[in-house]
């Protein structure tokens, strides 16, 4: 399947591996390259610069294919050497970044100067045109079912997709709640030139986590997901789990009044726990309601191709009875 983003990237499929804390390693980056999708590395689950050089290096070796990193602008309270990050990805030969969190502006010079493609990942059709007037080649439209931060505004894909649609000439892809070949032709319909998975991708056979991960996303339903940490303006879309339950009492008790520093213990540094050890009530972490579409745990190979291959069979047969 030809689009805009497999043109961009060049890709065989317009499907792209949202980057992942401590998900987003090598081996799921490579999963995805070789399945002719566009795999990316979450750099900043690389502790510092030197490890993001190395964890490039080791997805060089696992394919040859293109693959991408993903750098996120955290709000606030951590400062990460981004700079020496962005070095990394353009001495390790990477050409294309997923910018995410906020504008990427500030580093538009450096990357553009080094033939990086750079596609940002954000929740509004106003955050999109921005990184189309600031020259990001694509971008990433995250809807409101979306696993992680969806934003503020609550606007699910049915109605983002063509909005955004309506104001962009940079291709965008459809990002949130997506999981298989029905949502990618719908996408397609909806004007955008491919998807972006996250939580789908956790469950598959390369996935470097935890199998109790993996179990938990095919035992949930779409009804298992919620959100926290909108009364500080950071929400976020997580699996509900004992640590959730603790957060939001947390949050209906303290009320506006609630600081990060009130919830810290289950939100900050418990990605290793539950991505590593599968100690799955340990704290919050991102899923997204796609969830309720996850029946199994295949390989990215399989995923991957088998949704492009019944996409095209949709679309050819569905679709075209329709408009005979
Ligand atoms: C476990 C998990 C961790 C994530 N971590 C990040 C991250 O560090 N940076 C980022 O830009 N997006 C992150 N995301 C968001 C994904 O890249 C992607 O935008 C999102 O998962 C799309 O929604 P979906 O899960 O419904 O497919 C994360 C998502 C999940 C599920």
């Amino acid at each position: 399947m030809k689009t805009r983003i497999t043109e961009l990237f060049g890709i065989e499929h317009p499907v792209i591996q949202g980057g992942m804390h401590h998900v987003g390693f090598a081996e799921m980056a490579a999963a995805v390259s070789n399945a002719g999708g566009l795999g990316i590395i979450t750099g900043l689950t690389q502790k510092s610069p030197e490890d993001l050089a190395n964890e490039i290096a080791k997805c060089n070796d696992m394919t040859d294919k293109p693959f991408g990193v993903n750098l996120t602008f955290l709000p606030g309270f951590a400062n990460p050497d981004y700079p020496g990050y962005i070095e990394a990805i353009i001495a390790g030969g990477v050409r294309i970044v997923e910018t995410a969190g906020r504008s990427p502006e500030q580093y538009m010079p450096s990357m553009k100067e080094a033939g990086i493609k750079v596609i940002h990942k954000c929740t509004s059709v106003r955050h999109s045109v921005k990184a189309q007037n600031i020259g990001c080649d694509a971008v990433s439209v995250d809807g409101f079912e979306c696993g992680g931060h969806p934003g503020e505004d609550d606007i699910p894909n049915m109605i983002l997709l063509p909005r955004a649609a309506e104001e962009l000439d940079i291709p965008f892809v459809a990002s949130g709640g997506i999981g298989n070949a029905q949502q990618l032709v719908a996408a397609l319909a909806l004007g955008a030139d491919g998807v972006n998975m996250g939580t789908r991708f956790i469950a598959t056979k390369e996935a470097p986590v935890h199998q109790n991960v993996k179990d938990a996303l095919v035992a949930a339903s779409e009804l298992d997901t919620t959100l926290i940490m909108r009364p500080l303006r950071n929400t976020e879309r997580v699996l509900k789990n004992e640590a959730v339950e603790r957060i939001q009492a947390k949050e209906k008790e303290l009320g506006d009044d609630i600081k990060i520093n009130d919830i810290m213990d289950e939100v900050a540094g418990v990605y290793p726990k539950i991505m590593s050890e599968g100690d799955m009530d340990s704290g919050a972490w991102s899923c997204g309601m796609v969830a309720g579409l996850i029946h199994d745990i295949p390989s990215c190979n399989d995923l991957v191709g088998g949704m492009v291959k019944e996409a095209e069979s949709i679309i050819a047969k569905r679709l075209a009875a329709f408009a005979a």
